[in-house]
């Protein structure tokens, strides 16, 4: 990583928030661990409530305890990381608090300025509005943007034209967490740093691609968010997508924010829309029901917590996306996530095309499979490509078996500390650097298809389909690359 030395203020709304106690604070904490924070970069939290300084650094150090536990009793960092932190009582709707962030000489100095809006988007609007008006939004100064941006096209725009009365684009950075993975990175690693890949990165060789986020957490108390979203707005309009882009985008000219964003945009507009009936066919919803996960009794989506047992949410969704370009002609791009399944992982898995002659006896054949490439994000980071060999010994005759050439990134890296999406990220927004953050016309691309699908489904009588938790989804999701003959990869 380059070092961002240079002297920053980080705000972060909702700083009490379970984002930022589980996610950002510990992420900076890395960071300063790391020593890529400067000596006087401040973090300042900021939400309605009135908190003293020192209960909120000490909400943190607890926070700091239970999410980074191994490191937080080393006495030269905590002690460091607590005089970087205060705190500020700002309610986002009244205009008038913001000037607690002049008082507290936020952006003084001539540094520069992060404000991360941890809150709900409805927020968005207002903040940046209050912040303009008390003179925060200098170009020194940047706003971060979580997810959702908006539930659909029309809510997304609007929530990004408030934001941009008052801070241009460049100002803007909208934060995909996966984009920060350390094995997403690597995939542009892989697919341009070598010469190996990309010749074979086509129609003319691979036969499919799959990309499945599985998670065995539920809504874990996040009902009244999660219904209103469900998996297609939560992870599928975002995260999966995204990946889908950098598996499928053109070479960039630069690794550099607009050249990058410049080839995503151009796979989301060659997306081919999935409306009406084809989303019946082309696409899988489903439901959890009570199930075993780990040997663990897990209840189904209506017995959680506030939930309605009207709601037509979704929790699982698959399809298959077909993206109409020459590189990717007739190459099925199948995608699946979903809460309560059997395994918590997420992966890549580029399926090569069969070879189109094969020189081997019958029972070399049944031993022959395709080639995989496969990038594991998580729970281990890993990529892995699996080749043919030969089964040693003078006995054997020709008898194939397929082997994974394995790379583990801890391993390779002698297990050198992976670090968190939200560590890079961070470090991207003080040093300006937007490469992995979304542009708003991939924003606008992405509601536009996603939109698509979710008005045909609004369209039908019919309930997403019940999976028991801890199974691999419906089993019409199964069945939706057998009807074109292939097969969802195993764990
Ligand atoms: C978030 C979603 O964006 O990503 C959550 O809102 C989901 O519902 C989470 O659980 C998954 O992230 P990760 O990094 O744990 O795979």
């Amino acid at each position: 990583m380059k070092v961002s030395l240079k002297a920053c203020d980080v705000v972060i709304f909702g700083g009490g928030g379970d984002l930022a106690m589980r996610k950002l604070l510990p992420a900076l904490y890395h960071l300063d661990m790391d020593g890529l924070l400067a000596p006087s970069t401040r973090i300042i939290g900021a939400s309605r409530r009135e908190v003293s300084d020192a209960d909120y650094q000490s909400k943190v150090r607890e926070a700091l305890n239970e999410f980074v536990p191994s490191s937080v009793g080393d006495d030269t960092v905590w002690p460091r990381f607590k005089e970087r932190l205060s705190y500020v009582s700002v309610d986002a709707q009244q205009e008038s608090d913001f000037a607690r962030l002049n008082d507290h000489k936020v952006g003084g100095d001539d540094r520069d300025v992060v404000f991360y809006l941890a809150t709900s988007p409805d927020l968005f609007g207002s903040i940046c509005s209050s912040l303009a008006s008390h003179g925060l939004n200098e170009d020194r100064m940047r706003v971060v943007l979580e997810k959702p941006l908006g539930r659909d096209l029309a809510s997304s725009r609007a929530i990004n034209d408030e934001v941009m009365k008052n801070f241009k684009e460049q100002q803007a950075f909208r934060i995909d967490h996966y984009l920060g993975k350390e094995t997403v990175q690597n995939l542009l690693a892989i697919r341009f740093g070598n010469t190996l890949f990309e010749p074979l990165w086509d129609s003319a060789h691979i036969d499919n691609v799959q990309i499945t986020v599985s998670e065995t957490v539920g809504v874990e108390g996040r009902w009244g968010y999660y219904d209103k979203a469900g998996a297609m707005r939560d992870m599928v309009q975002n995260h999966l997508i995204q990946l889908l882009c950098l598996v499928a985008m053109e070479p960039p000219g630069r690794m550099d924010s607009d050249s990058v964003r410049d080839e995503k945009i151009k796979v989301l507009k060659a997306l081919r829309p999935i409306v009406g009936a084809n989303a019946y066919t082309k696409t899988v919803r489903g439901q959890y029901a009570k199930g075993m996960i780990k040997g663990k009794d897990v209840q189904g989506y209506f017995d959680e917590e506030g939930s309605n047992p009207d709601s037509r949410t979704e929790t699982f969704v698959a399809l298959r996306a077909d993206i109409d370009n020459w590189r990717w002609a007739g190459v099925p791009f199948y995608l699946r996530t979903g809460k309560r399944l059997g395994q918590r992982y997420s992966e890549i898995v580029i399926q090569y095309k069969a070879v189109p002659h094969s020189i081997f006896s019958d029972e070399s054949n049944r031993q022959l499979q395709r080639n995989q490439l496969v990038i594991r994000l998580q729970p281990e980071e890993k990529i892995s490509l699996t080749v043919m060999n030969k089964v040693p010994g003078a006995s054997e005759g020709m008898n194939l078996q397929p082997v994974d050439l394995n790379l583990s990134l801890t391993e390779a890296f002698n297990d050198k500390r992976s670090p968190e999406a939200y560590e890079r990220l961070l470090l991207d927004v003080m040093r300006n650097d937007a490469t992995l953050f979304m542009r708003y016309d991939e924003v606008e691309a992405a509601w536009k298809w996603v939109d698509g699908i979710m008005s045909a489904w609004s369209q039908t009588s019919e309930r997403p389909k019940e999976y028991a938790s801890g199974s691999w989804g419906p089993a019409a999701s199964m069945a939706l690359p057998i009807k074109d003959g292939r097969n969802w990869h195993d764990y």
